[in-house]
């Protein structure tokens, strides 16, 4: 199997997930474009989806699923996405496509997180793919220098404007050994938005693609 048909099988295994009659949390990523169109399939089985960014937005809404507003919602059962790295302890790094802050948002209200991934996103510690923090951007320098302190090597994503008017700084060469204690230090920075690690709210499920075929590691 590519990469690619990894996680299309990924996607299509999370429809298992999915009870009827329920709205979905939806991250981003090219894993989860795969499951929104995987989702399109039982759409009438459905009643909508919350979703993490506008580019998700666009694609579920394209495929005539109808995306409701989170504040017209409590708790959504479950949240399927994606990681850039995933641990045996269900932490993750996310954001390396700029949707963190929505991404977690979204989880939290969730009830179940459903990490859909191919095995190059397994790994024995956190740190080695840049760790994105999305940021105010006139706290730019400020937070990239509070970085530096953190051990961090922080490197600012040109071009990039969050879906929230932010930008992300990508904080390289860190080894990340305790991830909760640092995403709250991230966390705790003025000018920070919020950071990629999802380690106080990690995946509950992991259906993990490989050359072997899928698996679901909970
Ligand atoms: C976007 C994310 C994605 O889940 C993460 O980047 C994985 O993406 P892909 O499925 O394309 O490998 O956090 O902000």
């Amino acid at each position: 199997m590519t990469q690619d048909e990894m996680k299309k099988a990924v996607a299509i295994k999370a429809l298992d997930f999915i009870e009827n009659d329920t709205i979905v949390g939806v991250g981003t990523g090219s894993t989860v474009n795969h499951f929104i169109d995987a989702l399109a399939t039982i759409k009438n089985k459905i009643t909508g989806a919350v979703s993490s960014s506008e580019e998700s937005t666009k694609r579920l809404k394209e495929h005539g699923i109808e995306v409701f507003d989170l504040n017209s919602i409590d708790t959504l059962d479950v949240y399927i996405d994606g990681a850039d790295e995933i641990t045996k302890h269900m932490s993750m790094i996310k954001g390396g496509g700029a949707a963190l802050t929505r991404e977690k948002i979204v989880a939290a209200v969730s009830k179940r997180f459903i990490c859909i991934a191919d095995d190059s996103k397994q790994v024995e510690v956190l740190g080695t793919f840049p760790l994105p923090v999305e940021v105010i951007p006139m706290a730019r320098s400020y937070v990239a220098r509070e970085l530096v302190k953190l051990g961090g090597d922080p490197v600012y994503r040109q071009g990039v404007i969050t879906d929230n008017g932010n930008v992300i700084l990508d904080v390289h060469n860190m080894s990340i050994i305790d991830p909760k204690g640092l995403e709250n230090s991230i966390n705790s920075i003025v000018g920070v938005v919020t950071n990629g690690l999802f380690a106080q709210r990690g995946a509950d499920i992991l259906v993990l693609g490989s050359a072997q075929g899928v698996e679901v590691i909970s």
